[in-house]
C-alpha cells in the first residue's frame, strides 16, 4: 500500500508508482493543496509530465481512500492557494450556477481561509468531480467536459516548460474557451463577462496569453492527446452555458479568439 501525502504532482507521482508497482497496489490519498483536494485525488488519473507532453505518461488507478482535510490549506502559499481556485472556478462555470454564485459572493471569505466555507466549496466541488466520473471513468466521452480551459491551458503549461503553474494556465485557457464559445457557438456575452470577472476577483486573470506565438500554442495543441488526425479539439459551452465535447476549433478561430482575451 502508498500513501500519498502532499499536492497534486506528489499524488500524481506516488499513484503512478502504485499503478505500476506489481501491475497496481492499493493506493491512499491524503490531498493537503487545494488542488489535490478538489481535483487530482478524485478519479483516478495517475502520471508524470515527459518533455513532449503533460501527462504523457500515466494510467488509470482508483485511490482506496481519500481523506481530505481542509485545515492543511491554512499553511498552503497564497499562490497555490488561487492557482487551486481555478479548478473549482471550472466546476461553477461547467457544471453548477450555485456553486459559481457562492464563488463570486463569498470570493473575500475565501480567499481569507475561511473553514466553513473551504469545506462547502471543497465538498461540492468533489461531489462534482464524482458525478462526471462516475459517469465515464476512462473517459471515453462525458469526463472530457473537465477539460474546459485545459486544451490551451496544457499548451501554455507545456511552452512555459512547466514554469507556469497549472491552474493559472487553466485560468488562461477558460477565458481562450470561453471567448470561442462566444464566437462560435453563442454563448451569452454577459456569461463570458462573469468569467472574466470571476478569474479577476481570484487573481487569476494575470496571463498574458499574447506572450507565447499562436504557432507554438497551435503546434502544441496539436500534439495533445485528445488531438485528432492533428485536429485539436475543445471543450466549449453552448448558449445556455452547457458544455459542448470534443468541438473542432480552426487555427484562424483559435486566433481570432486569442486576439480579444
Ligand atoms: N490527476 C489528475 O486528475 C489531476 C488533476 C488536476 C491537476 N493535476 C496535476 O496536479 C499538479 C498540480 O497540483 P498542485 O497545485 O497541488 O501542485 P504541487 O503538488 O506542486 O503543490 C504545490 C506546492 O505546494 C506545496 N504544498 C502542498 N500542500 C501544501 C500545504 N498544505 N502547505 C504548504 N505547502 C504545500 C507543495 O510542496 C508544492 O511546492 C499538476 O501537475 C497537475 O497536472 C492532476
Amino acid at each position: 500500500m502508498l500513501l500519498a501525502l502532499g499536492g497534486g504532482v506528489t499524488g500524481d507521482l506516488v499513484g503512478f508508482v502504485a499503478a505500476s508497482l506489481h501491475r497496481g497496489i492499493p493506493l491512499i490519498h491524503l490531498p493537503t493543496s487545494i488542488i489535490a483536494q478538489v481535483d487530482s485525488s478524485i478519479g483516478g488519473k495517475v502520471g508524470i509530465n515527459h518533455p513532449r507532453g503533460k501527462n504523457l505518461l500515466g494510467n488509470f488507478h482508483q485511490a482506496s481512500a481519500v481523506f481530505i482535510h481542509p485545515q492543511f490549506l491554512q499553511t498552503l502559499p497564497e499562490i497555490e492557494f488561487i492557482n487551486g481556485m481555478a479548478e473549482v472556478i471550472k466546476y461553477a462555470v461547467t457544471l453548477d450556477a450555485t456553486l459559481w454564485d457562492l464563488l463570486e459572493a463569498e470570493h473575500g471569505q475565501i480567499l481569507d481561509r475561511k473553514p466553513d466555507i473551504l469545506e462547502q466549496i471543497i465538498r461540492r466541488s468533489v461531489e462534482l468531480k464524482i458525478q462526471v466520473v462516475e459517469k465515464d471513468e476512462k473517459e471515453s466521452e462525458y469526463r472530457s467536459l473537465l477539460n474546459f480551459g485545459h486544451t490551451v491551458g496544457h499548451a501554455i503549461e507545456q511552452l512555459s516548460q512547466y514554469q507556469m503553474k497549472h491552474g493559472f494556465a487553466v485560468a488562461a485557457g477558460m477565458l481562450v474557451a470561453g471567448v470561442l464559445s462566444h464566437q462560435l457557438m453563442g454563448y451569452p456575452a454577459s456569461h463570458l463577462k462573469r468569467l472574466r470577472k470571476t478569474l479577476n476577483l481570484f487573481k487569476l486573470d494575470d496571463v498574458k496569453i499574447s506572450k507565447y506565438a499562436l504557432i507554438d500554442i497551435w503546434e502544441t495543441i496539436q500534439t495533445d492527446k485528445k488531438a485528432r488526425r492533428k485536429q485539436p479539439r475543445f471543450t466549449l459551452l453552448d448558449s445556455n452555458g452547457q458544455p459542448l465535447l470534443f468541438q473542432a476549433v480552426s487555427r484562424e478561430a483559435l486566433r481570432n479568439a486569442v486576439d480579444v482575451c
